[in-house]
């Protein structure tokens, strides 16, 4: 029997009002990861992944609502806390490393001292010890000279070298889950190697599980174990990283999977795939896919293909799964 999950989404709806309309962003997200796991999140822009994640750890914008869900974490409802007891676990329990890190840092306070904020707030580490590890953290994120640096404000950084020291300040008290919104994409792929390699050692040696969300598809097969394909703000294909390199079935996942291999490893553009994707301003009446699917039928249109099991760890939301698997064969 495996054991319980570390998170478990479970049909997670986020909604966002805007003027004139709603947006529609997360439609009936459920996924678990347990100890040890690092689960990869890919699709196009929009698709749903910053604001699944987000919206779940307590750090959605005003004008978002979470309509409906549950986000278990250790056997707390994390949708069901209050704002204190939500930043009690993020930093601690669960680091969180944002797409933008210039919004995340503090840009009137030195770097070292928000590396070792984190751990002074959390109770994680006395001040000798914080100080001790903050300039370990910063050498093991490959920013040279630490003890210099570590006075330096946030704006004295390039945009990679931030992107480290938010990395640094989400494994500062050594939590049991990263969530990572494109943690690597503005660092050159020698400095993202080290970073994922130091990930890779922190899992091995912690049991550390991570949640990434990435654009770049051969980082997400190459460093997680499970695949997560979004479109329209819900999962399209969910699947092991092995199986979803030999077997991914989903016409999206199968359009994804054919534009990295056309643009070549890094992936950034959809060009194999019709049209491109649209904001969602009401609930999809059908699979949200459709107007781009080359495979897609009447019943496409008017019926929500909803996930379901298409193998031992693979799950698939689409009508024709059957047909598009033996096309591809
Ligand atoms: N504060 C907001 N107000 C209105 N709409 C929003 C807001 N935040 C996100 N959205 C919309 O919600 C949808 C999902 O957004 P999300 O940021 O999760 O996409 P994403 O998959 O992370 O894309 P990207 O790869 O560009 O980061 C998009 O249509 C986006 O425009
Ligand atoms: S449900 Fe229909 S439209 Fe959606 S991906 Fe499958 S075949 Fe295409
Ligand atoms: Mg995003």
């Amino acid at each position: 029997m495996q054991e319980q999950p570390l998170l478990s989404i479970d049909n997670l709806h986020v909604k966002f009002s805007r003027s004139e309309d709603e947006v529609f962003a997360v439609n009936g997200v459920s996924f678990a990861i347990h100890a040890n796991e690092s689960l990869g999140i890919v699709g196009e822009s929009g698709s749903g992944k910053s604001v699944t994640l987000m919206s779940s750890i307590g750090l959605l914008r005003e004008n978002g609502k979470i309509t409906s869900g549950t986000a278990n974490f250790l056997g707390k409802d994390l949708l069901k806390l209050r704002p204190r007891q939500l930043e009690d676990i993020r930093g601690r329990d669960i680091g969180v490393v944002f797409q933008d890190p210039m919004t995340s840092l503090n840009p009137v306070m030195r770097i070292g001292d928000q590396i070792m904020e984190a751990m002074l707030t959390h109770q994680y580490a006395g001040r000798r010890e914080a100080f001790e590890r903050t300039i370990q953290l910063l050498h093991e994120m490959g920013i040279p000279d630490p003890k210099s640096r570590f006075k330096n404000y946030p704006h004295e950084f390039s945009g990679g070298m931030r992107q480290r020291i938010m990395i640094a300040i989400a494994l500062a008290c050594e939590p049991q889950l990263l969530i990572a919104d494109e943690p690597t994409t503005a660092l050159d792929v020698t400095v993202q190697m080290q970073i994922l390699a130091l990930l890779q050692d922190l899992r091995r040696k912690h049991g550390m599980s991570v949640v990434m969300v990435t654009h770049d598809f051969g980082l997400a097969t190459n460093f997680c174990d499970k695949i997560i394909v979004m479109y329209g703000g819900k999962i399209m294909e969910m699947a092991t990283t092995d199986q979803f390199i030999r077997e991914a079935t989903h016409p999206y996942s199968i359009g994804l999977k054919r534009s990295i291999i056309e643009v070549g490893h890094k992936g950034k553009e959809i060009i194999s795939i019709p049209k491109s994707a649209k904001t969602l301003t009401e609930t999809p009446a059908g699979c949200p896919f459709a107007e781009r699917c080359t495979y897609k039928t009447e019943r496409c249109h008017h019926e929500v293909p909803e996930l379901r099991t298409f193998g031992i760890d693979h799950q698939i939301a689409c009508h024709h799964a059957e047909e598009v698997a033996s096309y591809a064969v």
